[in-house]
């Protein structure tokens, strides 16, 4: 028997530190029934100094792979076999996938997964449908505006109140990112087919993201990586005027379908019932 042998109980988890209440075991243990696959996704709370161990474990103890998040995104790099490339730009690692021959290799759908929820809302739009504003340059942004250029994006407008920070995203990523000064944000909209925050300002107990729409083009696709609260001051306001909108939960749900694929053998769908079960955890 093989360690992907599909016969066999299969175990996933999310290495986190502290634990939290992540809703990716509601994700992945609908699906596991939905399909009737024998298996289980579990936290595994995991202190910095022993995630070494606990990666090292991963395949001797016969896990399929698992997901990883803070403070574990960046530090597991030297820990896997391989790493793809896009996973590389971003700097960060999102999900490891337990190979057949129990080495480890590393992704990060979290910005694809993003791509996929806006097309989700508005089939219409493709990154390279015109320019985009994005908000931010912490490590969300960072994975969104990579997972864009990857994608074909031809213009990437990166605007932040550090301008440092979006210079150095920019680097990394390449001439597809031209970088605004934050005080210029709304000049920025002029012309955009995509607007997206990836900014904490929004998030419930923090102050709205100052963005006034004027200049929105009425065509844009405005998504907030943000999902709690699950319309952001900056989302209610692109509904009012009529722009299509989306929220951080589609990111949540998308990325995780390639990663229960790898882990499963089944490319999961995101049906109603799963979109219940999600926002019963509200
Ligand atoms: P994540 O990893 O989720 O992206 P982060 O790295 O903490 O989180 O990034 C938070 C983002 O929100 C940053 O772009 C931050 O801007 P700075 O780089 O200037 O800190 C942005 N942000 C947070 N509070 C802000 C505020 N009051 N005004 C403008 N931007 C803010």
């Amino acid at each position: 028997m093989t360690l992907a042998d599909p016969s066999s109980f299969g175990i996933a988890g999310l290495l986190c530190w502290p634990a939290f209440q992540s809703r990716s075991p509601v994700i992945h243990n609908h699906w596991l029934a939905h399909y009737g696959i024998a298996g289980r996704y579990v936290l595994f709370p995991v202190p910095p100094e022993r995630l070494e161990q606990a990666v090292r474990g991963l395949s001797a103890l016969g896990l399929r792979g698992c997901n990883v998040t803070t403070p574990h995104k960046q530090a597991i790099f030297p820990l896997l076999d391989r790493v793809d490339d896009l996973a590389r730009r971003i700097g960060a690692v999102n999900t490891v996938v337990v190979e057949p021959d129990g080495t480890l290799t590393g992704f990060n759908n979290d910005g694809n997964g993003f791509i996929q929820s806006l097309r989700d809302a508005d089939p219409a739009w493709r990154p390279d449908s015109g320019p985009i504003l994005v908000l931010g340059a912490g490590g969300a942004s960072r994975a969104v505006v990579a997972s864009l250029a990857a994608q074909g994006a031809k213009e990437i407008r990166l605007c932040n109140r550090t301008t440092d920070k979006a210079l150095e995203i920019a680097d990394a990523i390449g001439s597809v990112v031209k970088v605004v000064p934050w005080d210029q944000r709304e000049d920025a909209l002029d012309g955009i087919a995509m607007l997206a925050n990836a900014t904490s300002l929004g998030m419930t107990g923090k102050g709205p993201l100052p963005m006034p729409l004027d200049r929105l083009p009425a065509h844009a696709i405005v998504g907030d990586l943000i999902y709690l609260p699950p319309e952001t001051p900056l989302l209610a306001a692109a509904r009012a005027r009529g722009n299509i909108t989306v929220n951080g939960l589609g990111l949540l749900l998308n990325q995780a379908r390639p990663a229960f694929n790898a882990w499963f053998g089944v490319m999961p769908e995101i049906t109603p019932a799963l979109q219940q079960a999600i926002a019963a955890t509200f």
